[in-house]
């Protein structure tokens, strides 16, 4: 009995293309009333009157929300890093960013809510405010140590005095936006003293339990259901402006109320990955063996809440050098609070370290792919501790003979195609692996079938798919006869889609219970909480790894760049399923991509404001821009979690931007240090 392993299409598959799938904002709740927010649209400052006079008369108005009557919430509240600002909407007069929420207009109509949402005046008293991220930034601190934390081992001034080839160079990358297919959108209502609410987000357990904390509320009358997600990419992680505002509403006007972001309100007030400005050095000997890495990445945040982009976890794992240093520097500003995004840390991370890597190949003379062969470690660079298992040669190695790396040039400006330059590159990646508690129930039922109950998300992933398999094989009984429930914070504490442990998290939960159910001869009700088991792991370099190729052309009378095929190799343990998890990297690749070329928010200096908060002038990648892209898998396994598995959520993203900037390299033969590669910079060069 084996249904982990195999290729399987998506459970809810036919539902979603026929349209029977409903999404948070399409489900119909009996007297529905619909909230607008109304966005700050100055940087910093203090509101000084909403003036409602203007609006409380029009059609269908039922009132307007804001700091004078807004129900009072828990300052505690918080999330993964800690108490969270960005939570306490409508408190006070005070504007920390552009795009906060300062009120919200509730009417019996969707159209009536954005009429008189758009009439509704607000006036404000404009202070200074400081959007201007730069690595020296005076306000620049460390940045908290939750994980990513400073190191220093070795001497890395020594070393790299002792080098024969020395890389300094700064790589920054841009503001950039989550973009869900789905905009944020959450219906709250009261049943008796219980809280219910259908929210789009990537963990209805974790984000129930801050809800309920904000609220001051018991957790167990706070019910949040999430039934299929467009998804989320990091931005649906947090208990949204959309869940809080609709909460609000509820309360004060005693029905339903829905409120769904508009696309610009999604990039103004829910999150955002944080610029960042990177100095690496990199010490080599002649022949490749590293000497020093010392990765030095600032990046902004928001001073109402923290957060960390991990730049340099991939500098403490991917090679081997006696002197490694890094620390995280956060630069305070008046910005919408930034938050994990795709690969958080890893992504831009990996554009610095691995552009810098295939700069140091360029001035040894080396092919880039031989240079990492070279400086492949034993154990953790930094730790010491041996990796739970490791197969980067494996994805650099086969990876190569899929892409036909072995016949590459590696001189820079050799190949053209008629007036186009053509160039391919490389990366390296790792990203870390791991799993949180989670709890699962198991109920055997009358009819042979088993009720599997987990507080897990299908963001759009395949999760439910996943887990349907993993749960047939903990009971060793077909996909058939498992019914899941996912979805529901009523289901228990459970880790969210998200840090790439989701499914790591929720099979441990799964392979648990169907072990205990067994043991009591298939009967009854099983339910098991991980906790427990999650101390027990033991303390190891845990990553799954992979290589990235990319083959790009570049016009050089335009500047523009096009990707002409993409290959990933992937060591991400034991594979659920081979067609999910294909689609999954896939999809990280061409957000890769769009990273590489496209993304980039951007702010007007004197306002401080977004001036492109919407997909006209944010660009992502479109069809037309995604080519001959390819994904596989090599040979697997994680020996510290149950059935071998790593995660494959955000590993796909990381790595694509530096293959396809060290591509334009050896097309152009200059350097592009800065994200997103544009038209203008290609051409400035
Ligand atoms: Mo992810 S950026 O942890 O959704």
């Amino acid at each position: 009995m084996n249904a982990v392993g195999v290729a399987r299409p998506r459970i809810e598959g036919p539902a979603k293309v026929t349209g029977a799938a409903r999404y948070a904002a399409d489900v119909p709740i009996e007297g529905l009333a619909f909230g607008a927010a109304v966005l700050s649209t100055v940087s910093r400052g203090r509101i000084r009157d909403i003036d409602i006079s203007a609006v409380q008369d029009m059609p269908g108005v039922l009132g307007v929300l804001d700091h004078r009557n807004a129900p009072r919430l828990n300052p505690k509240a918080g999330g993964f890093f800690g108490p969270d600002g960005q939570l306490q909407l409508l408190q006070d007069e005070v504007i920390p960013f552009a795009g906060r929420p300062v009120a919200l207009v509730v009417a019996e109509t969707l159209e009536q809510a954005q009429a008189a949402a758009e009439a509704l005046l607000v006036t404000y008293d404009e202070e200074p405010h400081d959007t201007e991220f730069s690595a020296d930034h005076p306000a620049g601190r460390p940045a908290i140590t939750l994980f990513d934390g400073p190191v220093d081992v070795g001497d890395v001034e020594a070393e790299l005095a002792a080098s024969a080839m020395i890389v300094e160079e700064r790589y920054r990358t841009p503001e950039e936006h989550h973009s869900a297919m789905e905009p944020h959108s959450a219906t709250a209502w009261w049943e008796g003293d219980r809280l219910e609410a259908i929210d789009s987000n990537q963990g209805p357990f974790t984000i129930a339990a801050a809800l309920a904390t904000l609220f001051s509320l018991p957790l167990d009358r706070v019910h949040i259901r999430t039934e299929h997600v467009g998804g989320g990419f990091g931005s649906k992680g947090l208990c949204g402006p959309q869940l809080i505002l609709a909460t609000m509403g509820a309360l004060r006007f005693q029905r339903p109320v829905r409120v769904t972001l508009t696309r610009s309100q999604v990039f103004l007030s829910t999150a955002m990955r944080p610029a960042t400005d990177q100095l690496i050095r990199i010490g080599a000997e002649a022949d490749g063996k590293l000497r020093a890495i010392w990765h030095e990445p600032a990046f902004e945040i928001s001073p109402l809440a923290e957060y960390i982009e991990g730049c340099t976890e991939l500098t403490k794992t991917l090679y081997a050098a006696p002197a490694i240093r890094t620390g995280l520097t956060a630069v305070p500003l008046d910005i919408l609070p930034p938050y994990s995004m795709r690969g958080p840390g890893a992504a831009p991370g990996s554009f610095a370290l691995e552009c810098a890597m295939d700069e140091l190949a360029e001035r040894l003379g080396m092919d880039p792919l031989e240079l990492r062969l070279r400086n492949e470690p034993s154990v953790g660079p930094v730790s010491g501790l041996p990796f739970s298992s490791r197969n980067l040669v494996a994805c650099l190695r086969e990876g190569a003979r899929r892409f036909g790396w072995n016949t590459r040039d590696h001189r820079p400006r050799l190949r053209r195609e008629g007036p186009l330059l053509v160039g391919t590159g490389l990366a390296a990646t790792s990203f870390s692996v791991g799993a949180f508690p989670s709890s699962a129930s198991i109920s055997a039922e009358p009819d042979g079938t088993f009720t599997v109950a987990i507080g897990a998300t299908d963001l759009g992933t395949g999760a439910r798919t996943a887990l349907t398999a993993v749960a047939a094989d903990a009971l060793m009984v077909d996909t058939e006869r498992i019914r899941l429930q996912i979805s529901d914070s009523a289901l228990g504490p459970a880790w969210s889609a998200g840090g790439s442990r989701g499914t790591t998290s929720w099979v441990w939960a799964i392979i648990e219970a169907g072990t205990k159910m067994r043991e009591q001869g298939c009967s009854g009700t099983v339910t098991v909480d991980t906790t427990q088991l999650l101390g027990d792991l033991a303390s190891m370099e845990r990553h799954a790894f992979s290589a990235v190729f990319a083959e790009v052309t570049v016009d050089p009378a335009t500047g523009e760049v096009r990707v002409r095929r993409l290959l990933g190799m992937y060591a991400i343990g034991r594979v659920v399923n081979p067609l999910m998890a294909r689609s999954q990297v896939i999809g990280g690749l061409i957000g890769g991509l769009s990273m590489a070329l496209h993304e980039e928010g951007i702010r007007d200096r004197v306002s401080g404001r977004h001036v492109n908060a919407d997909f006209a002038g944010y660009h992502i990648a479109a069809h037309a821009d995604v080519p001959d892209i390819e994904a596989d898998f090599v040979s697997d396994y994680e020996p510290g979690i149950p059935m071998g598995v790593k995660g494959a959520g955000e590993i796909g993203n990381v790595g694509t931007a530096a293959a396809i900037a060290n591509a334009v390299w050896h097309a152009t033969g200059t350097r592009q240090r800065s994200l997103p590669i544009r038209l203008d910079r290609v051409l400035e060069e």
